[in-house]
């Protein structure tokens, strides 16, 4: 005779950690994306126009033609020794400073070189402070090893480090202070250069590890550039890359870059999360490099982000009611756009979507309950033909 079984609820096994709601809030985001009928200014995605489609099928090409087995074959942890060779004389030539052997990894992508650092570093409760807004998949990645989060306020100018001080002198002991000085994701700022000085000394000052992540440090509209803290301080910070967006992310692959005991704990932590980035991405990556594809590559990139993001900024000027602001971005993808008063974000944004445009409420951004009057707006994806349309429409629903 047949028991009829209840399907069970997984929900009640599932680990307490994985309980948080912050997960929900990315999938709502990555949902928007899939809608054609939107206009975009939701998800930080590359534009496909900047993707190599064709140089990457002559490199397939010539690895299946040339019997290479490398790029089909498992890597070592760290990383294949060609592909780290490019990347280590890659950071010498943008950052001034080629690392050692025993302080580089190449990770799936950046977010799993944060995924590693939290794995390596933290307990349940211990602190780590990040900007206030920041990235989402940061915060995501910290909770996940039930980390307290804490974000200390940016300006123009990027972290408030000054305010940092304050409250380390105060007895705050954080173990992590993570960080995107370059265009940052969300608020399209970048730290200044006294900035970078003091937030580095105040690490070694107050023993932390400062986790600079630099997803969009090759993306600058001009080729002003702030020193990397990387390059500042190589003994107290790790930096996490990534190629997502100057090659493509579908090979999901990044790097970390730090003092040689931390690389070897995240070489030790990934061996039992993927054991290694793929091969196939890696190759492909070192030819880049090596053939000096991935700078002419660049170069498009940045004119075309930079004239979409011209164009966004004016119609913004045209459009927006008195009383919002807005943040300019010299670089990156994304610009943080200050609601009038009395003007809810996450109201907006659905308001927004039933007009035919996505954009994603700031309260994601942090840890806590702030941002309600703010909204990330993405120029990367979104067709240019459709950037002034789309910020008319944001505009009408803006006023409370
Ligand atoms: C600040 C920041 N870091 C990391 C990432 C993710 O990089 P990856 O695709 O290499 O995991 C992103 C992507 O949106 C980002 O904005």
């Amino acid at each position: 005779m047949a028991i009829a079984r209840e399907t069970p609820s997984w929900d009640r096994l599932f680990a307490e950690r994985t309980r948080g709601d912050v997960g929900e809030g990315i999938a709502a985001v990555l949902g928007l994306l899939g809608r054609p009928d939107l206009i975009s200014f939701a998800g930080g995605f590359p534009d496909p126009l900047t993707f190599p489609r064709e140089r990457a099928s002559e490199l397939l090409g010539e690895f299946a033609a040339a019997g290479e087995s490398t790029a089909f074959q498992y890597a070592p942890t760290r990383g294949l020794a060609g592909p780290l060779d490019a990347l280590a004389a890659r950071l010498h030539a943008l950052q001034g400073r080629r690392p050692a052997d025993d302080e580089l990894l190449i990770t799936s992508g950046a977010i799993e070189a944060l995924e590693l650092v939290g794995k390596s570093f933290l307990d349940r409760g211990d602190l780590v402070v990040v900007e206030g807004p920041t990235y989402l998949g940061a915060i995501m990645a910290f909770r996940s090893f039930e980390a307290e989060i804490l974000a200390v306020p940016m300006d123009d100018h990027g972290l408030e480090v000054d305010e940092l001080e304050r409250r380390l002198v105060d007895g705050l002991r954080p173990k992590l202070v993570y960080t995107v000085p370059d265009h940052q994701n969300p608020a399209g700022v970048s730290l200044s250069r006294e900035r970078r000085e003091l937030l580095v000394e105040l690490a070694r000052r107050h023993g932390f590890l400062i986790v600079e992540d630099v997803a969009y440090r090759e993306l600058g509209f001009d080729d002003d550039v702030e020193p990397s803290l990387w390059s500042l301080a190589p003994d107290v910070v790790l930096q996490a890359g990534t190629t997502s967006k100057t090659l493509f992310p579908g090979v999901r692959l990044g790097w970390a870059v730090g003092p040689a005991d931390v690389s070897a704990q995240l070489v030790a932590a990934k061996q039992n999360t993927d054991q290694c980035a793929g091969a196939l991405g890696q190759r492909l990556f070192e030819e880049y490099v090596r053939r000096g594809w991935i700078d002419e590559q660049l170069v498009q990139s940045r004119s075309l982000y930079r004239r979409k993001c011209e164009r966004m900024l004016a119609a913004l000027d045209r459009y927006m009611p008195a009383g919002t602001r807005w943040t300019s971005p010299k670089g990156g993808f994304f610009s943080w756009l200050t609601l009038p008063d009395g003007v809810d974000a996450g109201d907006l944004a659905r308001r927004a979507v039933e007009r035919g445009v996505a954009v994603v409420p700031g309260s994601l951004f942090f840890p806590d309950d702030r941002g309600d009057n703010n909204v990330r707006l993405s120029f990367s994806l979104v067709d240019e033909a459709v950037i002034d349309d789309g910020i008319e429409r944001l505009a009408s629903l803006a006023t409370s």
